[in-house]
């Protein structure tokens, strides 16, 4: 009876102590996690921009193309990255204007779902257009982006494979 007072006082301190070595040990970790975060990269505001600048490109291709499978991808791609700049580059004042692209984004993505090329072109317009009116309200009116003439890369296929022959459909671009 004697030995297991002492037992579970003895435990009761043990208790306490890795108690204390516990907050101490957290606090560490806190302390180096917060140091890791200062230090983890974080993509900038023109990162961002370079970004869907290689997204809008292959867009305008995919449409061309009526590849619509790949058009519904690189507007998914453009509008992550915009959620990204409103996420990660939070301090930046133009991000409060980044919304303005989400009604010409949308009209795109329409456009695409309902795989019509002529919607597609003038939303296409409407959406460049407004890629600039952003960059001429945040100060970077020398920034001008326009329809794209060439393809952006040449290992990538921008046509849809035609099924019944094995070759590519026409080539446009
Ligand atoms: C917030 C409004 C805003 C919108 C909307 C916007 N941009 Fe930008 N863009 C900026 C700002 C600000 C910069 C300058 C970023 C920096 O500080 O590096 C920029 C820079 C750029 C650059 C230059 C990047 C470089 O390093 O050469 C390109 C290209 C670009 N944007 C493309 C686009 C395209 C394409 C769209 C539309 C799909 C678009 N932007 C929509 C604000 C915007």
């Amino acid at each position: 009876m004697k030995y297991l007072k002492i037992m579970i006082l003895a435990l009761g301190l043990a208790g306490c102590n890795t108690k204390k070595e516990a907050t101490l040990h957290l606090q560490k970790q806190v302390d180096s996690l917060e140091k890791k975060l200062a230090n983890t990269y974080k993509p900038g505001f023109g990162e961002f921009m370079s970004s869907i600048q290689v997204h809008h490109n292959k867009l305008w291709f995919a449409g061309l193309h009526q590849n619509w499978d790949l058009a519904d991808f690189e507007i998914h791609e453009i509008m992550e990255n915009i959620d990204d700049i409103q996420k990660f580059q939070k301090e930046r004042k133009e991000s409060q204007m980044i919304d303005m692209i989400r009604p010409s984004l949308d009209s795109v993505n329409a456009a695409i779902r309902n795989k019509n090329q002529v919607q597609f072109n003038s939303s296409y317009h409407i959406l460049t257009n407004t890629c600039n009116s952003c960059h001429r309200a945040t100060g970077f009116a020398f920034n001008i982006v326009k329809t794209p003439e060439t393809v952006p890369f040449s290992n990538q296929e921008f046509t849809l494979h035609h099924p019944a022959t094995g070759t590519n459909s026409s080539r446009h671009d």
